[in-house]
C-alpha cells in the first residue's frame, strides 16, 4: 500500500514520534511506502509532498513541531478543495490516508471518509486534551509539564516582591492545562473556561493569601470568563478557517481588575507557544510511538473511518465521528476537588 500522512492544527510534542512510528512499522513490517503532505489539509490540496521513508524519520522521536509542517486549513471551505484532494491523491497513487490533527482535522478526516469514501484513519492530538473518545492525548503531559514548571518558577519571585502573579495557559474550550498545573504547581486560584469567575471571589482568594504572608499564583485559562458579561479579548477579530478566534488577553485583563480592586501590584505572564514548543515528554513520547503503530496496523486491517484512542492503558479504535462529536471538558467535581487549595 501507498500511505499518505499529514499533520493538521496546531502543532504539538510528540507529532514526530507518531510518524517515526507509523512509518517504521509500516515499512519494515508491512512492506508499505509512504509520502508525506505538506502543511496539513493544504498540502493535499495543493498537492504539496514530502518524500518520507526510514531515512527521513531517522532522529526525530525527541524533536518537537513536525517535520511535516502544520495548518488550520478547512478544504471544506475552498469549493474545490475536495476535488482537488481526490486528485492528487489518485496522482501520487495514494491507497490510505492518516491525519494527525485535533478535532478540527479529524472532522475533516470524518467527513472526507463518510462522504466522499476517502480511505482515513485518525489520530488525536491537541496539547489541550480535550477530545472525547480518548483519555489523553499526546502533547498534554508536556504542556502541563512546562506550565508547572513555570509555576515553580514564579513563586520564588512573586513571593520576593509580594506581588499577585496571574499564568495565562492555553486551554480554548477545556482548562485541562490550567487544573493539572495549577495542583501541580501549588496555585492559589485556578480559572477554566468550563466554569465562569466571580471576580469577588477571586479577589477574596487573592487577599486572604496576602494574610498568610503569602504571594498569589493565579492560574486562568485562555478561554476563562468572568461570570458578568463576555470579555473583550484583544485577538478577538482574528478567526481561523473553522471558524475560532485567536484567544489571549484574559490574563491581563485580571491582572488589572485585581490590581485595582485589592490594591496589590498585579502582573501577567502568558505562556503561549512554549507550551507547544521543544521536546515532548517522556509519557507523549510513549503514547505517540504507540498511536503510530497503531494507527498502521487500522491502515493494514482497511479498518477506515477510525481514530486511534487511549482507554486506560489499551490503545483502541473507534469511529472517527465519534471522536470528533463531543469536547471533553472538565467535569464540575474534578474541578471541586482544585478548590480545597484556592485562597
Ligand atoms: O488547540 C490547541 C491550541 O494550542 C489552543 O490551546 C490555543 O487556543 C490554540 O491552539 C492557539 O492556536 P494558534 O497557535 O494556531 O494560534
Amino acid at each position: 500500500m501507498r500511505v499518505g500522512m499529514l499533520t493538521g492544527g496546531g502543532d504539538c510534542p510528540g507529532l514526530n514520534a507518531v510518524i517515526r512510528a507509523a512509518v517504521r512499522k509500516g515499512v519494515q513490517d508491512y512492506g508499505h511506502e509512504f509520502i508525506g503532505y505538506r502543511d496539513g489539509w493544504r498540502g493535499l490540496v495543493q498537492g504539496s509532498t514530502v518524500p518520507l521513508g526510514i531515512p527521513a524519520v531517522r532522529g526525530i522521536l525527541p524533536r518537537g513541531g513536525t517535520v511535516l509542517g502544520s495548518s488550520r486549513t478547512n478544504p471544506f471551505k475552498d469549493p474545490d478543495g475536495v476535488h482537488r484532494i481526490r486528485e492528487n491523491l489518485a496522482k501520487d497513487d495514494v491507497d490510505a490516508l492518516i491525519a494527525i490533527g485535533g478535532e478540527d482535522t479529524l472532522g475533516v478526516a470524518a467527513r472526507l471518509h463518510e462522504e466522499h469514501g476517502i480511505r482515513c484513519v485518525g489520530v488525536p492530538k491537541t496539547i489541550d486534551n480535550d477530545l472525547s473518545a480518548t483519555d489523553y492525548t499526546f502533547g498534554f503531559d508536556t504542556a502541563v509539564n512546562i506550565a508547572t514548571e513555570a509555576i515553580d518558577r514564579l513563586h520564588t519571585t512573586a513571593e520576593s516582591h509580594m506581588r499577585v502573579l496571574v499564568v495565562e495557559v492555553m486551554g480554548r474550550h477545556a482548562g485541562w492545562i490550567a487544573l493539572h498545573s495549577g495542583l501541580a504547581g501549588g496555585a492559589n486560584v485556578i480559572l477554566i473556561p468550563e466554569q465562569r469567575f466571580d471576580l469577588d471571589e477571586v479577589c477574596g482568594w487573592v487577599t486572604s493569601r496576602f494574610r498568610a504572608s503569602y504571594a498569589p499564583i493565579v492560574v486562568v485559562a485562555e478561554g476563562a470568563m468572568p461570570q458578568d458579561g463576555d470579555l473583550v479579548l484583544k485577538g478577538a477579530a482574528a478567526h481561523d478557517s473553522f471558524g475560532h478566534v485567536r484567544l489571549s488577553g484574559v490574563g491581563e485583563w485580571l491582572a488589572k481588575e485585581i490590581e485595582q480592586r485589592t490594591g496589590k501590584e498585579a502582573r501577567t505572564i502568558v505562556l503561549g507557544h512554549v507550551q507547544r514548543g521543544g521536546t515532548p515528554s517522556a509519557f507523549d513520547r510513549w503514547l505517540a510511538t504507540r498511536f503510530g503503530l497503531h494507527a498502521i496496523a487500522a491502515v493494514r486491517d482497511g479498518d477506515f473511518g477510525r481514530m486511534v484512542a487511549l482507554r486506560g492503558t489499551d490503545i483502541v479504535r473507534v469511529p472517527l465521528r465519534d471522536a470528533t462529536a463531543r469536547l471533553k471538558t472538565v467535569p464540575p467535581g474534578l474541578y471541586e476537588e482544585a478548590r480545597t487549595f484556592f485562597g
